[in-house]
């Protein structure tokens, strides 16, 4: 059974008379343990796929199925509580809660699944300095630079070892050296946990790395390949 199955599935907008069609008759099956990159221009409906394939966004027809059980059939706590146990955001915007630290964003997944504060604060430590940003965990967000958000958010998806990890422009503010960095840390977590991870992006440095392209273009699939050697 895959990990995330979507069949035809098509999200539309509403937009006053109109509506806009974001994603098109997708269909996807992603297996545990894939190392996938959605990419397409800007516009290609990369973000809405990645909302959908995490269950924050529902679709307008067709169907998503997250561990063969269709998320539209499954209760608001049910849902809630397999985004908060299994999946790990990285969102294009950071979402950073703007009133805790640095430290206190990063543990607050630890935090929701009731890890004791101690222990919670102690892997939130090393993953901030694993990503080099340890100096800045007493910082709160408006006062860390873009690039500093980023692997704030990163650190924040990464720390409760979710099963499945979506990253929407995970190095898009990022430096050569850092978005490195980071992307060699998703690959062995990938590698040693058998973490999944779903990448919207059109960095060239990560799409390199991925075992599996997945090309948009207007809301459809237009290509999927799969590529051995990568990571
Ligand atoms: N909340 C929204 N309301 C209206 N239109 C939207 C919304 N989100 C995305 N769209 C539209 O859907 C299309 C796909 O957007 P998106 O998924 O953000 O693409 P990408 O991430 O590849 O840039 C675009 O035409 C965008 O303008
Ligand atoms: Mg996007």
């Amino acid at each position: 059974m895959p990990l995330v199955k979507l069949q035809k599935v098509t999200r539309r907008y509403r937009l006053g008379q109109t509506s806009v069609t974001a994603v098109e008759d997708v269909d996807i099956e992603i297996d545990r343990g894939e190392f996938v990159a959605l990419w397409g221009p800007s516009g290609s409906g990369k973000s809405t796929l990645c909302n959908l394939v995490g269950c924050i966004d529902l679709p307008s027809s067709g169907s998503v199925e997250v561990n063969g059980r269709n998320v539209a059939d499954l209760s608001d706590d049910a849902l809630s509580e397999h985004r908060n146990l299994s999946v790990g955001f990285v969102f294009q915007q950071f979402n950073l809660v703007p009133v805790l630290t640095a430290l206190e964003n990063v543990m607050l997944p630890l935090n929701l699944r009731g890890v004791a504060a101690r222990e919670a604060r102690a892997h939130a430590i090393d993953l901030l300095a694993e990503l080099g940003i340890a100096d800045f965990m007493a910082h709160r967000p408006d006062k860390l630079s873009g690039g500093q958000r980023q692997r704030v958010a990163i650190a924040r998806a990464l720390v409760g070892k979710p099963a499945l990890v979506i990253a929407d422009e995970p190095t898009a503010n990022l430096d050569s050296g850092n978005a490195l960095r980071i992307v060699s840390l998703m690959g062995q977590l990938n590698k040693s946990h058998g973490t999944t991870f779903i990448f919207a992006t059109h960095d060239q440095r990560l799409l390199d790395r991925v075992s599996r392209r997945i090309l948009l273009a207007d809301g459809r699939v237009v290509e999927d390949t799969t590529q051995a050697g990568a990571r």
